[in-house]
């Protein structure tokens, strides 16, 4: 018999499982590439394109000056079932150039071939020179109409509903960076609303590193790669960046929050946001309050460990775009309220002795409430991420009535940097009109033509005053509700270079955060800090940085000292005399866990009891279930989604084990000895490496039937989180509750008081 053909019994198995993974790996499964199965065969009968997936949403279809088109978003794609040049002349072929005979040469006159090679050639645009790693979704904001009393913009009114556009992002890393780095989170919001659009660009932290908008290519030179090798990559690990912030001692706070787990989050769904600039606002009768901005995530803050972050960057560098993508496919839409912190506008601008435009303050929440006024949901996942999430334009200067600026030179620089950036990224001025920029509100500018002008403009006359366009457009008064420039007093004072007094504490807010922190965050910022200090080349800067550290906190100096080798030097200026905020501690309570990722290791030569269940139920919860097997397919009737080769802990949130899967034939014992378990010839090492990990990480496992002995050979029964049930539904029903705390805390020794 001929060994290289397969017996037919043997095909015919292949072939039926075959037919049932396709049966089951259906599009409406979170991550499936597209709304309809693909066939094995190339499909050959012209047909039109496929819907986007049922989740996808895309930028209403407005004109340039935002009136409602009416028609699909899909119009802004392509549409017929045909190929067709840019202008929409049918094609017959974009398989071959159009040659001299079969041999050659290819002629000039082959107009579609340059026209394909053209556009290739411009497909890509500069990235952004800052927060270039991002992700974006569509969503809903709906006002509670609790802010009416503070500001005039509609859009906060009790149920009014406003499509919204958010994109989260990195700051220091190239577009092709990994998600999970150690660095701050851009958390920019654009609120369509019908009195032009509102962009909130904001972070994870409440804190920026500088206090005046002309050190920001400073921080940010100091922060991206030294500029002769170009490494590292995306962190801030290294000598330039701890130079900078050692010696531009403002900057201290904000590292403190980078050093913190706020720095290396497990979602951007279980991220704060924070506005950090304070903003004016006006209401209806013209009165004026200060405020911060807050998002506060449904789910909690919470983030992931240093080890799995980097583990991540390499398993899967799109853990937090996945995440954010996935969620939203299994239904599991990300929500936050918008909230804000609302102090008396006085001329002083200052609350309880912080200096409210000190971009490298906060006011803790224990001193002014932080009060609900909208709800955000995101629900649609891009339809094309070029042309939303790269292409879309955020700036603090979009602001609508009832919002305004204060004089906060942070946020003054800031106003002309993102305009000015964006000319050169999007190519023009024009960048408003590119379908995810376009305001919901009717705009009737007098900006004209420039490169890629979309609006065919009416008229003679756009200038002002005009006569011979019949005076169009009217400037609005108030009772039009234009837009308030509040006319806030200037001081009478010399025109100087320089800081108010109050800009000149550098530490004390650094110690609050230190001082809220738990013991086993405190040990987090520790490492954090001895890992980053350790991997500059200078012990100058090192012994720099502990400088700033001894003005900070002395254990905390002493900590991370130890851990370099140093000395810990003495404090250069008195500890500051502050009260902790227990509100920036991210642990103590209990969250929803939607979305959370179930890891479920099964045995398909065992008994599959409670497994389909379980899987329900993690489905039922709003969560996400991933069958981990020996080899892909379906275990039953069952979809495998990770097979013991593809999966690692770092995945999950939690994992459950219904059998004890022996050695798989790919399991290579010898290499994969790595799980140091004793036992790696009954069960795969590979399944005892993922209960080693998930303990490590303190995650809860929960075991049932055959699954319990794998908890016994990797040595973790009966240690904390570590759930050993009868039946499957008991052992998700623990692990879901231990789930709500994030992690189970208890696992990590808490040597830092
Ligand atoms: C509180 C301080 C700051 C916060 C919260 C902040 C936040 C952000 C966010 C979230 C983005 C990403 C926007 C997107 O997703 O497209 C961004 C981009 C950017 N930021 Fe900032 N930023 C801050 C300070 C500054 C300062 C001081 C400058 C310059 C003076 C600046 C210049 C830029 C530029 C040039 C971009 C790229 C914009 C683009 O290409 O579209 N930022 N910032």
């Amino acid at each position: 018999m001929d060994s290289s053909k397969p017996a037919k019994a043997v095909r015919d198995a292949v072939e039926a499982a075959a037919e049932k993974v396709a049966d089951v790996l259906t599009p409406d499964l979170p991550g499936a590439p597209g709304s309809a199965a693909p066939t094995v065969d190339e499909p050959t009968a012209p047909q039109d394109p496929l819907p986007p997936k049922k989740e996808q949403g895309a930028p209403q279809t407005r004109t340039p000056t935002g009136a409602r088109t009416g028609a699909p978003p899909t119009v802004y794609g392509q549409q017929g079932a045909y190929l067709t040049t840019a202008q929409g002349a049918r094609l017959r072929d974009t398989d071959h150039s159009l040659k001299a005979g079969p041999r050659g040469p290819v002629l000039l006159q082959d107009h579609h071939l340059r026209e394909k090679i053209t556009h290739f050639d411009h497909e890509r645009i500069p990235e952004r020179v800052v927060h270039a790693r991002g992700a974006g979704a569509h969503g809903v904001f709906t006002g509670y109409g609790t802010a009416d009393g503070v500001t005039k913009a509609a859009f906060l009114g009790k149920g009014r509903e406003t499509p919204v556009f958010v994109r989260f992002s990195t700051v220091l890393g190239s577009r092709g960076s990994a998600d999970t780095v150690r660095d701050t989170r851009g958390f920019a919001t654009k609120f369509y609303t019908d009195e032009g659009t509102f962009d909130l660009v904001a972070n994870n932290i409440p804190v920026f590193f500088i206090q005046d908008a002309i050190k920001f290519p400073d921080v940010i030179h100091a922060g991206k790669p030294h500029p002769d090798r170009e490494i590292p990559q995306a962190q801030s690990a290294h000598d330039t960046f701890w130079d900078f912030v050692s010696l531009h001692t403002e900057a201290q706070h904000h590292t403190m929050w980078n050093m913190s787990d706020r720095g290396i989050p497990r979602s951007y769904r279980m991220m704060e946001g924070f506005g950090v600039h304070t903003y004016r606002l006006v209401n209806a009768a013209g009165e004026t309050a200060l405020v911060k901005f807050h998002w506060k995530p449904k789910l909690g803050v919470h983030s992931l460990t240093w080890e799995e972050a980097q583990l991540l960057g390499g398993v899967d560098p799109d853990f937090h775009r996945r995440d954010l993508y996935d969620a939203i496919e299994s239904g599991a839409f990300p929500e936050w309220e918008l909230c804000l912190q609302v102090f008396p506008d006085t001329p002083e601008e200052t609350f309880a002795g912080i200096d409210l435009l000190d971009p490298t303050k906060i006011v803790p929440e224990e001193l002014a409430a932080v009060q609900p006024v909208g709800r955000l949901v995101l629900n649609r996942t891009p339809t094309n991420f070029f042309a939303e999430v790269e292409q879309v334009a955020f700036h603090v200067g979009h602001l609508p009535p009832g919002i305004d600026v204060t004089n906060d030179p942070l946020l003054q620089g800031r106003l002309f940097s993102y305009v000015d950036t964006q000319l050169t990224r999007l190519g023009g001025p024009n960048f408003a009109q590119i379908p995810v920029n376009r305001p919901h509100a009717p705009v009737n500018d007098m900006l004209r033509d420039g490169l890629h002008q979309h609006a065919v403009h009416a008229g003679v006359a756009p200038y002002r005053p005009n006569s011979l366009d019949g005076g169009n457009p009217s400037p609005a008064g108030d009772d039009e509700n234009a837009f308030v420039d509040v006319p806030v007093t200037v001081a009478e004072a010399p025109k100087v270079r320089a800081n108010p007094v109050s800009f000149d504490d550098h530490f004390s807010q650094a110690r609050l955060f230190w001082l809220s922190m738990s013991p086993v965050e405190r040990e987090h910022i520790v490492r954090a800090y001895t890992f980053e200090l350790g991997k500059c080349f200078h012990q100058a800067i090192r012994e720099r940085q502990l400088r700033c550290l001894a003005n900070i906190d002395p254990v905390l100096c002493a900590q991370v000292a130890a851990g370099l080798g140093l000395p810990a030097p003495e404090p250069t200026v008195p500890l500051a005399d502050v009260a902790p905020s227990p509100a920036l501690s991210q642990l103590g309570r209990e969250w929803p866990a939607d979305g959370r990722v179930v890891g479920i290791v099964v045995d398909p030569d065992a008994d599959l009891d409670g497994v389909p269940e379980v899987r329900r139920a993690v489905l039922g919860g709003g969560m996400v279930p991933l069958l981990i097997a020996p080899h892909g397919g379906v275990v039953g009737d069952l979809p495998v989604q990770r097979t013991f080769a593809t999966a690692r802990s770092v995945e999950f949130d939690a994992l459950l084990l219904a059998g004890a899967p022996a050695p798989a034939p790919d399991a290579l014992p010898a290499r994969d000895d790595k799980a140091g378990a004793a036992d790696v010839a009954t069960v795969d090492p590979r399944v005892l490496l993922l209960v080693e990990e998930v303990w490590r990480h303190a995650k809860a496992v929960g075991a049932w039937g055959a699954g319990a002995t794998v908890l016994e050979r990797a040595g973790v029964t009966g240690t904390p989180g570590v759930v050993t049930a009868g039946s499957g539904a008991e052992a998700f029903g623990a692990v879901r509750r231990l789930m709500t705390a994030h992690r189970v805390w208890e696992r990590f020794p808490a040597s830092i008081r």
